[in-house]
Formats: structure tokens, sequence, C-alpha cells
């Protein structure tokens, strides 16, 4: 997460009355760790769940979960509506949904968001058939259509003991789209994004590959921060993760991650291709284990397939690629940009001790085909991809 996204921001927390009201605390500490103003609303039926204290505890100020509290001044919801720059539901149960989406106001939580102008975020959990339930999905849309964010639930093991959809999203999720949403930044939504990442790796011998130092990280950094700007995400890696809500599809050589590209990116609106992809492979691959010998070992390599090139251009998908270069970044950058006609390109200086490959940190220069040019400083990659998805943004809207 971006360290600076959610400081000294104000966000009015709902919590209504789903088993993952237990979740809503692990937000809530996530958000005050990133120094945000947090105040939390619950209904009723949520105390039922959670007590107040152990919110009040995470927010360090009271919680609001009774009209007529008389701690309260009466008039607390619409205090705290006119407060909010931004209004969170987590979890959203169906009961809750159904109340926002009629304007029903008869309790605290549904009242505050009625009164807000604040952007919603609504983060669905429930039973998997209550939210494939044709009504539920009426509320969700007439919620999308007027201008809530609804943060999708994920697929797995549900209250119930069934798996299935309905899931409470993960809090680190909850609170990226956020963050996304606090700095006008849930840009993405609708937006179908292929990513890759990761060093392939090119079989020598069964149990030997040649390889490169690549982590992956900065490819899924990239997924991540487009998944909380509200993109539907597929992550083409060689290094294995758990992000939910991404689609993860997993390969091992150049060979592999070209034909998953090809077949990701064959609807896709944007490919980013952050993977450190060989550039040569064994020209031979020995069918059993090399013996270790006391002579010296010839390895002959030949060119890798290029996989932009073989992705080639398509009208309607915007191609990203990056380039580690040791010396003359931008000129190389640019020239790179030219012949693989791109129409953006990430460049970084590898070499550098702390940035780069294999560390949380990196420093970028980005310049696009049609003339933006940033230099993003040494940054956590989750911020680096901040700042790659901003010129993606910046650069696409500029093309239409
Ligand atoms: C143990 C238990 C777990 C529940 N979990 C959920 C849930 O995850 N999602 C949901 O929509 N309703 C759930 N319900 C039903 C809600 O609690 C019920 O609809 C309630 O009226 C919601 O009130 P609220 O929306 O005002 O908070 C659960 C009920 C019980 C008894």
């Amino acid at each position: 997460m971006n360290s600076g996204a959610l400081k000294g921001r104000r966000v009015v927390f709902g919590v209504s009355g789903g088993i993952a009201a237990y979740k809503a605390l692990e937000c809530v500490r996530l958000l005050t760790e990133g120094e945000a103003e947090v105040r939390v609303v619950m209904t009723p039926e949520a105390t039922r769940f959670v007590a107040p204290l152990s919110f009040e505890s995470l927010s360090y100020h009271p919680v609001a979960a009774d009209w007529l509290d008389a701690r309260g001044s009466g008039e607390t919801h619409i205090q705290l509506s006119e407060w909010a720059e931004v209004v969170v539901v987590a979890p959203a149960t169906a009961n809750t949904i159904a109340r926002l989406a009629l304007g029903l106001a008869d309790e605290v939580l549904s009242g505050t968001v009625l009164a807000s102008e604040a952007p919603l975020v609504v983060c669905p959990a429930m039973n998997d058939r209550m939210f494939s339930h044709p009504q539920t999905e009426a509320h969700l849309a007439s919620l999308r259509q007027r201008g809530a964010v609804v943060v999708e639930p994920a697929i797995g093991r549900l209250a119930s003991g069934k798996t299935g959809i309905g899931r409470l999203a993960s809090p680190e999720r909850i609170v990226a789209a956020i963050g996304a949403v606090l700095n006008g930044r849930r840009n993405l939504e609708g937006l179908r994004v292929v990513v890759t990442a990761g060093g392939t790796r090119e079989p020598l011998d069964p149990v030997r590959y040649v390889g490169n130092f690549s982590s992956g990280k900065m490819g899924r950094a990239l997924a991540e921060v487009a998944a909380a700007r509200g993109a539907r995400v597929s992550l083409i890696t060689t290094i294995p993760g758990a992000s939910e809500e991404i689609d993860e599809v997993r390969v091992t050589t150049a060979q592999e991650m070209l034909e998953a590209v090809q077949r990701e990116s064959a609807q896709a609106d944007v490919l980013v291709m952050a993977a450190a992809v060989a550039d040569y492979r064994p020209a031979e691959v020995a069918s059993s284990k090399i013996r270790r010998t006391s002579k010296p070992l010839d390895l002959r390599l030949q060119p890798n397939v290029d996989i932009l090139a073989a992705v080639g251009r398509r009208k309607g998908l915007f191609r990203v690629g990056f380039a580690a270069e040791t010396s003359d970044v931008e000129p190389q950058a640019r020239e790179k940009l030219k012949a693989k006609e791109l129409d953006l390109i990430v460049a970084n200086q590898v070499g550098v001790n702390g940035q780069g490959l294999g560390s949380d940190f990196n420093a970028v220069t980005i310049v696009s085909a049609n003339g933006l040019v940033r230099e993003v400083p040494r940054l956590t990659k989750w911020e680096v991809a901040e700042r790659v998805w901003d010129a993606i943004h910046e650069a696409r809207s500029a093309g239409r």
C-alpha cells in the first residue's frame, strides 16, 4: 500500500451484522496504521457479532451504533456524513445492501450513508446464494449505477462450510480500494489487464535451468494496484503467490509465457510486460542430468522468443514494456519503445544496490509514445506501480 495514501484522510467505516464483522477490525487497524482518521458506525445487529469496544480501541474514538445514544448529539449521523471523505461498508450484509439501494434510513449506518455526499465503498459478504440472488444483484447494480464502488467478495470457504462466492474481500484489498477512491485513482474499472512477472527459467537438463534474479515483485505490485483500481487482472508469472482477486497463470519458460500472453491478452485492454524474459535459452536440453566432470562445460545458447514482437499490435490493446538497462537508461528505452512499437515503456537502471531486481524498491523512467516522460525516484515497488498506472491512465486518456 502507498504509504501516504491514507494519511490524515477521513474515513467513516460502517459495519453491518454478518459473520465477517470480525474482519472489519483488521480493516480499521490497517486504516489507522496508515494514519487515516477513522470513525466507526455499526448497525445494531453488528454489535451482536463484535462489541463496539473493540472498534473504539482500534479507531481511538467512540462508535456510533445507536441513534438515541445519550452520549451522541442526536445528529451524529449528519455530522459524520458531512465529515467523511469516504464512507465504507464492510462487511455489507444482504439486508444492509438492500437498505442502501432503497434509500432506507432506519438505523445509524444507513442514515449516515443516505445523508452523505462522500463516495461510497461497499464490500459485500454473505452466503453464495444470497449473493447471487437476483434481488441482491439488482441492489448492487443500482448502487454501482449511482457511483458506489463495490469491492467484490472472494471465492472461498463460507461460514456454512461450503465453498463459493461471498467471502469478504481481504482487509488489504479493501484498504487498497479505499486508498484508490480517496486519491481519485479508481480509474481502471471495467478494464481487462494482463501483467507478466518474474524471470523465465530455460531448462538445461531435467534439474537445471538458465535464469535471472527477477523476484516478480514489480509485476505483482502492478497487478495488485490494477486490481485495487478496479481492473480485472490476469497475472502470468513464474513466481506463484496468492493475491486475492487476481487470476494467476503459472508458467516457467518464455515459450509458455508467450502462449499464456497470447491467450490472456486476446480480450485485454492493457498488457504490461514486467517479466524478465530470458533473451537466450540453451540450444539443446539434455534428456538426463548432465554429469559433473573435471573438464570445462561449454553451453551453446540460442535467441529466445520475443514475446512482445510475437504478440504484435492490436487496436484496443495498450502495450507496456519494461527495459532493464545498466547505462544510458532513457535513450535505450526510447529505442526499445520505437523498435517494439510500444505505447509506453518503463525503464530502470539495474546493477544499482538496493533497487531493481529482487529488491522491494525501484526507481524508473517512464516514456510514452505520445510524449509523456516521468522520472520516478527510488520508492517502494507498490508506489512505483501507482506511478506507472497513473502514466498508463494519462497516456491512454490522451490517446483517445
Ligand atoms: C450467525 C449469523 C451469521 C450471519 N452472517 C451473515 C452474512 O455473512 N451476511 C449477511 O448478509 N447476513 C448474515 N446474517 C444475517 C444478518 O445478520 C441479518 O440479515 C441481519 O438482519 C442483518 O442486519 P444489518 O444488515 O442491519 O446489520 C447472519 C446471521 C447470523 C445469525
